[in-house]
């Protein structure tokens, strides 16, 4: 998809997310410190960076399995029916859950994913957004653990695209597009 021509201003620098990342990895170990495993399920694609800093600070035994979940496609606004276009690879059943997604904008992609996973009875099922813009909410969900609460802007990186773009940037940035 064409886009129009924009700058990133970087909002989170990577030292903060990892800082911010550790601390939220300490209070999730607190929550699950009795767990036989913990089953880390990351909502593809805009996650990936955030599930592979975060599993790496938990102390626990955790399996890391993916479900993919879109409801934007490549446009900036969603679209408010979410599809999964990929499901877990194992059972839940009776295990204990955490669910980690990169950004809870209108909520409808969480609130979906968490009520289908809930359907299949785990133990215990928590959620981790590194992101939320509460501004945006259009559903009455929000994660257990949220890693920073940013204003309604255009964000990019440490695994969140436009357009499928700058996934790879290291830290936040706000696209900032160009005149005309
Ligand atoms: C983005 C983002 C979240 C979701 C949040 O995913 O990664 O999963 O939207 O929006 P919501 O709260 O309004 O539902 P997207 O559908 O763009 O897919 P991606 O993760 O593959 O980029």
């Amino acid at each position: 998809m064409p886009t129009r021509p924009y700058v990133i201003d970087e909002m989170i620098s990577a030292k903060t997310i990892a800082a911010r990342v550790e601390a939220l990895a300490k209070e999730i170990h607190d929550t699950f410190r009795d767990t036989d495993k913990l089953v880390v399920v990351g909502l593809l694609r805009g996650s990936f960076v955030f599930i592979a800093d975060m599993v790496r600070e938990l102390d626990l035994p955790v399996e890391v399995d993916f479900i993919e979940a879109t409801s934007y496609g490549d446009s900036t606004e969603s679209s408010r029916e979410v599809r999964i276009l990929k499901d877990l690879r194992g059972e839940i059943h009776g295990r204990d859950v955490l669910v980690v997604e990169d950004i809870v904008d209108t909520g409808y992609t969480l609130q979906h994913v968490v009520g289908l996973l809930r359907a299949r009875a785990p133990k215990r099922l928590k959620t981790v957004a590194l992101l939320d813009k509460p501004t945006r909410r259009e559903v009455d969900i929000k994660a257990d653990w949220t890693g920073f609460e940013i204003p309604d802007e255009f964000v990019v990186g440490y695994g969140i695209d436009y357009a499928q773009r700058n996934r790879n940037l290291p830290f936040i940035g706000a696209v900032r597009f160009l005149e005309p």
